[in-house]
C-alpha cells in the first residue's frame, strides 16, 4: 500500500480525522487512537505522509477535546479545503451535506415521535442499533451510545423530546432543530462515515422509532424498551 499519491493520503487523513474527532471524545479512546496514529506515522508512510500525519495527530487532540465541533474543521483540512472552509464559511458541510440529512420534500415519516410505535418496529430498530455493517468504520450506534440500556455519548439536549436543537446538527449542518430520523442520518454520514439511509425505508424508520424511546429513557420518562 502506498500513500504517496495525494488522493490516497487525503482519503486516509479524512478517515483518521473522522475517527479521532468523533470516536475519541465519546469512547475515551484518545490514548489508544494516538498510539495507533503514532504507529502509523512511524510505519509505512512516505515522508510527506508522515509530516501530514504528525500535524493531524497534534491537531486532532485539540479537535477531540473540542468535541464534535472539531469534526467539521478536521474534515475540511483533510479534504484540502481548509482555505475556504476553516474560515467557517461552509463549516456546516464537513461530511455529507444538509440535503443528505434533512427530511426531503414530500417525505412523511412512517414512525411517530409521540411514541405509539409498534413493538416490532422497536425490536428491529434495536437490532440495527447494534449492527456494525451500517457503518464503513466498524462502528455501530452502540459503540458510541452504549449497550443494554446504558445510554452514553449524548448531550443534555437529548433530554428534550424530538424535534430539538443538537450542537452537531447546528454546527455541521446548519440545522436549528432535528427530528429523530434526521439525527440518525447525521450520525450515519458523520461518525459512522456512511451513506444516509433511505428516507422512509425500514432501516431509517425503525432506527428513528427506537431512538424516540431511547430519548424517553434518557430523560427518565416512561418508555417502551
Ligand atoms: C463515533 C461515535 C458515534 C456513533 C457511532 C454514533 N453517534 Fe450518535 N452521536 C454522537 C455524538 C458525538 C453525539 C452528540 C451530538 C451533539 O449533541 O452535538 C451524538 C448524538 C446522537 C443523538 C442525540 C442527539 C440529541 O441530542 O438529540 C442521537 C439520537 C444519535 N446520536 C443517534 C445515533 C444513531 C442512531 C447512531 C447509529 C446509526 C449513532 N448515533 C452513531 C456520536 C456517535
Amino acid at each position: 500500500m502506498s500513500y504517496n499519491n495525494d488522493d490516497n493520503r487525503r482519503q486516509l487523513l479524512g478517515r483518521l480525522s473522522r475517527r479521532l474527532a468523533y470516536t475519541a471524545p465519546v469512547l475515551m479512546l484518545a490514548v489508544g487512537g494516538g498510539a495507533a496514529l503514532q504507529a502509523a506515522a512511524e510505519g509505512s508512510l512516505s515522508q510527506a505522509g508522515k509530516a501530514a500525519m504528525a500535524d493531524l495527530s497534534e491537531e486532532s487532540w485539540l479537535l477531540a477535546s473540542a468535541h464534535a465541533e472539531g469534526g467539521a474543521e478536521a474534515e475540511a483540512e483533510a479534504e484540502g479545503e481548509a482555505e475556504a472552509e476553516a474560515e467557517g464559511e461552509a463549516e456546516g458541510e464537513a461530511e455529507g451535506d444538509v440535503s443528505d440529512v434533512q427530511r426531503p420534500e414530500g417525505y412523511s415519516p412512517a414512525y411517530s415521535e409521540d411514541g405509539e410505535n409498534a413493538p416490532e418496529l422497536l425490536a428491529r430498530g434495536e437490532e440495527l442499533y447494534y449492527d456494525t455493517s451500517l457503518s464503513t468504520n466498524g462502528l455501530s450506534c452502540a459503540s458510541c451510545h452504549g449497550s443494554d440500556g446504558n445510554d452514553m455519548g449524548y448531550s443534555a439536549t437529548f433530554e428534550q423530546p424530538f424535534p430539538h436543537e443538537v450542537a452537531m446538527a447546528r454546527d455541521q449542518f446548519g440545522m436549528d432543530k432535528v427530528h429523530a430520523d434526521e439525527m440518525t442520518q447525521i450520525c450515519m454520514v458523520a461518525p459512522m462515515a456512511a451513506e444516509p439511509l433511505e428516507w422512509g425505508g425500514e432501516q431509517l424508520t425503525s432506527l428513528a422509532a427506537y431512538m424516540v424511546e431511547v430519548q424517553r429513557r434518557f430523560a427518565g420518562e416512561p418508555h417502551g424498551l
